[in-house]
């Protein structure tokens, strides 16, 4: 039960010498048994050495938003409920710069996405996600679609509960913010229609139902610590109180392709009357389900390049 688990708020064991935290590169810093232990599984704590990263500056970052083009950059207004559809979410009524050059009082929740198209940036994603492949190959092999994402949020702000589907190391930059997580793999927390209607593109935001609200993880995450999410465990995130900035680092494997088209396959199913069971109990149905969307995803293709 996710509820005996108790409340986290610490750091990775310093005293293992993989885990000290030394400036500059190497980036991230974790207890390897931990990692392997972990990875995909539950949350658990690493450290990082990029706070002082000139990179992370907020006058840096004010410069790389001014080069961002308007789809790589999300933002909305901050003091938001724990439970909000996308559609619902209220804008903060400034642009992007000035939200950022006013993120202290307005407000508002910013994200600039895809940041790795910066050369400089890509060579950090790189250099930290160099790091942890050889202890993911272990457990999710063929490491892919690599992505890196800033999150400016200003005091108090608050992301609602939803999921994600990445891989993901959330990195603390400065400020600190509370993070609540819960178990993805709990039928109780995340059900199978959710995650259909997830991978069937209808959103990321879910409703916190009460009975559950407390069977979390909680980490109060501090500049120098990282937090790893496995893929679509739900979680909301509330700001303390000062600016917050974060780095998150993201991939993919090609099992969550498989299971994603498994979800989109029950969709479809559930749409004729069915009433289909989730990925992962059969392994068989699984692989027979992937290989027909595959096959259809096919047809679909050739017919649209005939034409
Ligand atoms: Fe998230």
């Amino acid at each position: 039960m996710i509820s005996t688990i108790p409340t986290q708020a610490t750091t990775a064991n310093t005293e293992n010498e993989a885990t000290t935290v030394m400036p500059g590169r190497p980036y991230l810093h974790y207890d390897p048994n931990e990692f392997a232990n972990s990875f995909s599984k539950q949350p658990f704590l690493i450290d990082h050495a990029l706070c002082e990263h000139p990179l992370f500056q907020m006058e840096r970052l004010l410069e790389l938003a001014g080069t961002l083009p308007p789809c790589q950059i999300e933002y909305n207004a901050g003091k938001l409920p724990v439970s909000i559809s996308h559609e619902q979410t209220p804008q903060n009524g400034l642009s992007p710069a000035e939200t950022i050059r006013r993120i202290a009082d307005c407000e508002s929740w910013l994200v600039l996405k895809y940041v790795e198209k910066n050369a400089a940036y890509h060579q950090i994603l790189d250099d930290c996600l160099a790091q942890i492949r050889p202890l993911t190959e272990n457990i999710c092999p063929g490491m892919t679609k690599p992505h890196a994402f800033i999150f400016i949020t200003s005091p108090g702000s608050i992301t609602p509960y939803h999921i994600d589907p990445e891989h993901n190391f959330l990195l603390q930059i400065q400020g600190s913010k509370t993070i609540r997580m819960y178990d993805g793999n709990d039928p109780s927390i995340l059900n199978p229609l959710e995650l259909e209607h997830f991978y069937c593109d209808r959103g990321r935001n879910l409703v916190m139902q009460e009975q559950n609200r407390e069977r979390c993880w909680t980490y109060q995450l501090n500049p120098g610590q990282g937090l790893h999410f496995p893929v679509t465990f739900p979680h909301w995130v509330e700001n303390n109180e000062e600016i917050s900035i974060s780095f998150s680092i993201t991939f993919r494997t090609p099992d969550l392709d498989k299971r994603r088209a498994i979800f989109r396959t029950n969709d479809r199913l559930r749409k004729l009357g069915f009433q289909p069971t989730p990925p992962g109990q059969n392994r068989l149905r699984d692989t027979a389900y992937y290989q027909a969307f595959r096959a259809v995803r096919k047809v679909k293709s050739m017919f649209s390049s005939e034409q």
